[in-house]
């Protein structure tokens, strides 16, 4: 239960009209110091329509709101306080959770709506970028939150898979390529055979054309061509597919650039019918001038298509496809105007569910400062980082607790879960610092802190060896108080999260909670044999309930044992 809801719906039930229930809730503030209550209404807004002093108002509030889940009402100066009882809350609160388990928290706002989601992304033959890592965890969080809320999510990995890249690549397979070493470690062998490609045409005068002449041949079709560009893209998906793994990421649809060859010229025709093409030094555009944007490519002047033809295709695919209630793109802040242009167009088109796409932009992941470059050598594969971690969590894990069954399953979990709140935990449009010693660190605010929490209250609710029933009464202790308080705004924390489309708040709320649970469980004998023993017990399973299913929004898994 929201009682922020709840204090709301009193205060409008009693005055009849004055406010509404969602007025008083946007009034209604969480007092810094605990002195002043759980809850506070202040009543300047209704001074001026009640012409009375603010003080007053509150003292006849103050007499008016008695409720069972009101220990005190208390008017101070212009605010009334609410506090809570801490016996009827905890109660409620914690039966709910132990009856609704992982569903406590669901919320169904996005009941019967498809949302679809854009994300990760990368281009084959390239290596994973820290980008890509953004986008991928960043959009797998916000598709759980989605899903949380009642939607129906549709994941999707728009691979960048067609470009004249592809004919460069081609040729420097043709030139120096070695089968065997590809399948090996495509992303690897396929990056530098890239790179090569470029570092020999600087005197190579040939190698360009012969680039061209093989993009010429992949987009006419031809056989061989074609069968090294699906093998490139095959090799490069099993590389990927093993981050995906180690992330516990999937997707619905692994539709790329290329899936929209096919599909782009009914786009130039829809663009061509409405009169909206133009053209500009031999090019085909959309000109987007009342917008102040600048003029949307649709075709070059040698009549190849571009990255905003495909991205246009594919809106309109999945429209038809899903009919989708919101789209959304989870990419770097470097294509806002792209994504700006393509929602113009597609506006322009008439179609009205351009309203609903949204491009959901990240901060850069920096290093020293400056942004990291695949081309400069700055990036630090990520790979790399995952397997360090996890590697740290098993040296961790052979310190601390040797005797642990599934160790390597447990490292596995813990590295992955630090590198993935690493990303997190920050704002999602600040920049990060890149640093493999604070993604490595396992206390404070990190992921291992909170799936260490975890499974302290798993290795509690073990030692009680017994099984805790829902009948609750007591918890009226300030640190158990602290934890009800979070628990019982877990559902609003999701509903900010979505609509923010943020999953740092989840990120920063389970801080919080394992942090009340840790002072909880510092200042409380919870073990002892008296009569509040299976209400604490209760309220210790709540918790690992709720921190369990705020991880798994995040995509980190929670072990029971580490
Ligand atoms: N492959 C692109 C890149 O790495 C990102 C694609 C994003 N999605 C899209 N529909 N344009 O920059």
């Amino acid at each position: 239960m929201n009682y922020k809801v709840y204090f709301a719906k009193r205060i409008a039930d009693s005055l009849d009209e004055q406010l509404t229930e969602q007025q008083a809730y946007e009034l209604i503030e969480t007092p810094k110091y605990a002195s002043h209550g759980d809850l506070a209404f202040p009543c300047f807004t209704l001074a001026k329509t009640l012409r009375k002093s603010p003080a007053l108002i509150a003292e006849e509030f103050a007499v008016k709101m008695n409720d069972p889940l009101f220990e005190k009402v208390e008017a101070k100066g212009a605010y009334v306080n609410v506090f809570l009882d801490k016996a009827a809350v905890s109660k409620q609160v914690v039966e709910a959770i132990l009856q609704q388990g992982s569903h406590y928290g669901d919320l169904s706002f996005g009941k019967e709506q498809t949302i679809v989601l854009d994300f990760s992304s990368p281009n084959i033959a390239k290596p994973f970028s820290m980008g890509h890592l953004r986008s991928t965890v960043i959009g797998s969080a916000i598709a759980n939150i989605a899903e949380k809320c009642g939607y129906k999510a549709v994941r999707i990995n728009h691979l960048g898979d067609w470009g004249t890249q592809f004919g460069k690549l081609i040729a420097a397979y043709k030139r120096w390529g070695d089968e065997s070493k590809i399948k090996e470690n495509p992303i690897k062998e396929l990056f530098s055979l890239y790179v090569k490609f470029h570092e020999e045409a600087e005197t190579d005068k040939q190698l360009e054309s012969e680039g061209r002449a093989w993009f010429k041949k992949l987009e006419d079709g031809n056989e061989e061509a074609h069968r090294i560009w699906k093998w490139f893209r095959d090799e490069s998906l099993k590389d990927f597919s093993r981050i995906y793994e180690l992330l516990g990421v999937s997707f619905d649809s692994y539709n790329g650039e290329a899936f929209y060859n096919d599909k782009m010229e009914h786009i130039v025709h829809l663009l061509e019918e409405q009169n909206l093409l133009s053209e500009s030094d031999g090019a085909m555009v959309v000109r987007l001038d009342e917008k102040e944007l600048p003029p949307c490519l649709i075709k070059k002047s040698d009549g190849a298509t571009l990255y905003a033809t495909r991205d246009l295709a594919a809106a309109v695919y999945r429209y038809e496809t899903y009919q989708f209630a919101k789209a959304l793109y989870v990419v770097g802040r470097e294509q806002s105007l792209h994504f700006q242009q393509v929602f113009s167009v597609l506006e322009k088109l008439g179609f009205d569910w351009a309203k609903t796409m949204v491009h959901v932009p990240f901060g850069l992941m920096l290093k020293d400062g400056k942004k990291m470059s695949t081309r400069k050598g700055r990036v630090i594969l990520l790979e790399d980082a995952l397997k360090e971690a996890i590697a740290l969590a098993k040296q961790n894990i052979a310190a601390k607790n040797p005797g642990l069954e599934n160790k390597e399953e447990v490292a596995r979990q813990v590295g992955v879960g630090a590198v993935i709140f690493y990303d997190l935990k920050h704002e999602r449009t600040n920049n990060i610092e890149f640093s493999l010693e604070d993604m490595l660190k396992f206390e404070g605010e990190t992921g291992p802190y909170v799936q260490y929490t975890y499974a302290r209250s798993c290795s509690i609710l073990r030692n009680a060896q017994t099984a805790v029933t829902n009948t609750i009464h007591g918890l009226t202790t300030e640190e158990s108080w602290k934890i009800v308080k979070l628990l019982a705004s877990f559902p609003s924390v999701i509903e900010k999260a979505y609509e923010h489309l943020d999953p740092s708040l989840i990120a920063k709320y389970v801080i919080d909670l394992a942090q009340a649970f840790n002072s909880y469980y510092a200042h409380t004998k919870i073990l002892v044999k008296d009569e509040e023993l299976n209400s604490r017990l209760a309220l210790v399973q709540a918790a690992a309930i709720v921190l369990k299913e705020g991880l798994r929004l995040l995509g980190i898994e929670t072990p029971e044992q580490m």
